[in-house]
């Protein structure tokens, strides 16, 4: 474990790792098992597995002080430019709430309100047409939050649509979604901040020569850019609903972007899920750190990844509905906290974010488990359960829980045994994280948890969670390849002029 792990800000205030195996951690102090917990609304989060003592989080706590944790967080939800690298404000919160005296955060507060009355009205109107299926085009965080939400929140009965999603450039995903549709039947939503993504718009351009003369009254469009939907696709004013610049892609799902949400679950379940959200806001805002369940999760990230140098972190959902949830939190973490400058422009000294990926258990307890017990590489993670059960099955939930107790315990625990091949070294740290049932609300408060970790992150690190200049040169690259493929001219790189001689055949 990595005394030697790269220095960095937090590590310097907080100072040590522990010597102590976790099973001594918390043997050497049983009431941490509750007092490393905390209960928010409709989440419950045990921290107790962790490998910090006391003083160790009370490090962390202090460094987030010394960074200036309180007062990024009032700036964030007052709509100050905190994406200082675009000019923005960052105002998700806003999408959910009202809670700051500042003018900036109220006006998007009242022009969320305006564009969530339309979309009930569009939502409203869909039902009442005889359209039977959605399908919903976008990429990335116009993708990946709705795609959750709807599939996790849908329930085993059938809804008022059935909600496809088309993401990927690969025009296989269109045929395969497309071949099982009717277009009389059908509304397609185009999803785009930018209305400039070259994925959107190509699918976007598929849907809606499929679509043929239904298009002229079943094509909606979602964007910040509110002339392009109307100039590439002849979409009508009425049909468009806005987002802003303001708003991140990757915590967008909360604005008019959800509507593939609502259009799921209902309106009225949607907006279920926008209050559990802000329950969580409303903490998160007006809590002391050290009660703080965002700060806990955040500060248990930072000592995992700068102190005890951790490369990977695992999220593991023991609910099936949350099979999409590791898909949705990669963008969101990664894309948010995978930067190697400071807000000032100078380096991070700090590793930042781990690789983010996982699954649900217990499947993956049959794929992955056997290197998170006995691999050479610690791997946290943070295990999601759910206490109500909503299916029939009494006996499978019970299972289903007592698989996540076994293996958390087994993590932390471990098994010694004369055999190396049957040891388990133990020392394996995760955060339990229980939803008091999967429902809109607490789904929208586990969400926003982890945003608000993720902001916090970027605040002990220094950096800006809300640009991702990153995607931009594998985009700027692409399209110059275009013409190469085409054969139109020869790609400079050597290697790539290797390997388009071999896909053009
Ligand atoms: O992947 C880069 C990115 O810019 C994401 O941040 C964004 O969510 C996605 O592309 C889609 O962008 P847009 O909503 O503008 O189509």
């Amino acid at each position: 474990m990595s005394e030697d792990a790269r220095p960095s800000p937090p590590r310097a205030e907080v100072g040590r790792v522990l010597p102590s195996p976790l099973a001594e951690l918390v043997a050497a102090d049983p009431a941490r098992a509750q007092d490393f917990a905390l209960r928010v609304g409709p989440l419950y989060a045990n921290f107790a597995r962790q490998r910090y003592d006391r003083a160790a989080l009370e490090g962390l706590f202090a460094a987030a002080e010394s960074a200036g944790a309180v007062a990024r967080l009032q700036a964030l939800f007052d709509g100050e430019i905190v994406n200082v690298t675009e000019g923005r404000p960052a105002l998700h919160t806003a999408l959910r709430g009202d809670y700051s005296s500042s003018s900036v955060a109220h006006q998007a507060h009242a022009q969320a309100l305006q564009a969530r009355a339309r979309m009930r009205e569009i939502v409203a109107a869909l039902e009442a047409s005889d359209v039977t299926d959605i399908v919903s085009v976008g990429i990335g965080g116009s993708d990946l939050g709705p795609r959750l939400a709807a599939d996790a929140l849908s329930g085993a009965a059938p809804g008022r649509f059935r909600v496809h999603f088309l993401s990927n450039v690969d025009g296989h995903a269109a045929l395969r979604i497309l071949a099982g549709l009717d277009p009389a039947r059908t509304a397609a939503l185009l999803i785009s901040k930018t209305f400039g993504t070259q994925e959107t718009l190509l699918n976007g351009a598929v849907v809606r020569d499929w679509l043929g003369a239904h298009a002229a009254d079943r094509l909606y469009a979602i964007s910040a850019n509110l002339e392009r939907p109307a100039a590439a696709f002849g979409i009508p004013p009425e049909r468009i609903l806005p987002m802003w610049d303001w708003v991140g892609g990757r915590y967008s799902l909360w604005s008019a972007v959800g509507l593939p949400i609502a259009l799921a679950i209902g309106m009225d379940r949607f907006e279920e899920f926008l209050a559990g959200a802000a329950e969580i806001d409303a903490h998160v805002l007006r809590t002391p750190l050290r009660q703080n369940l965002a700060a806990w999760h955040a500060a248990t990230a930072v000592w995992n990844r700068n102190v005890l140098g951790y490369a990977t972190q695992a999220v593991l959902a023991y609910d099936d509905r949350l099979k999409l949830l590791s898909n949705y939190l990669q963008q969101l973490v990664m894309e948010s906290l995978g930067k190697s400058a400071r807000l000032d422009g100078s380096a991070v000294e700090a590793d930042t974010v781990p690789v983010w990926w996982g699954g649900v258990g217990t499947d993956t307890q049959h794929s992955f488990f056997q290197a998170l017990h006995q691999g050479t590489s610690i791997v946290p993670g943070d295990f999601i359960g759910v206490v109500r059960r909503d299916a029939p099955y009494a006996d499978n939930h019970r299972a289903l829980h007592a698989n996540l107790l076994a293996q958390t315990e087994a993590f932390a625990n471990g098994q010694a045994s004369d055999d190396p091949h049957r040891a388990y070294a133990g020392g394996r740290p995760s955060t339990t994280i229980l939803l008091d049932a999967l429902t809109p609300r607490s789904l929208g408060a586990l969400l926003a948890l982890y945003e608000h970790s993720v902001y916090l992150q970027s605040v002990y690190w220094g950096i800006n969670a809300f640009d991702q200049f990153g995607v931009e040169l594998g985009k700027q690259v692409a399209s110059k390849l275009l013409p190469a493929l085409a054969g139109e001219v020869e790609a400079d790189d050597p290697v790539t002029r290797e390997l388009i001689a071999q896909l053009r055949g």
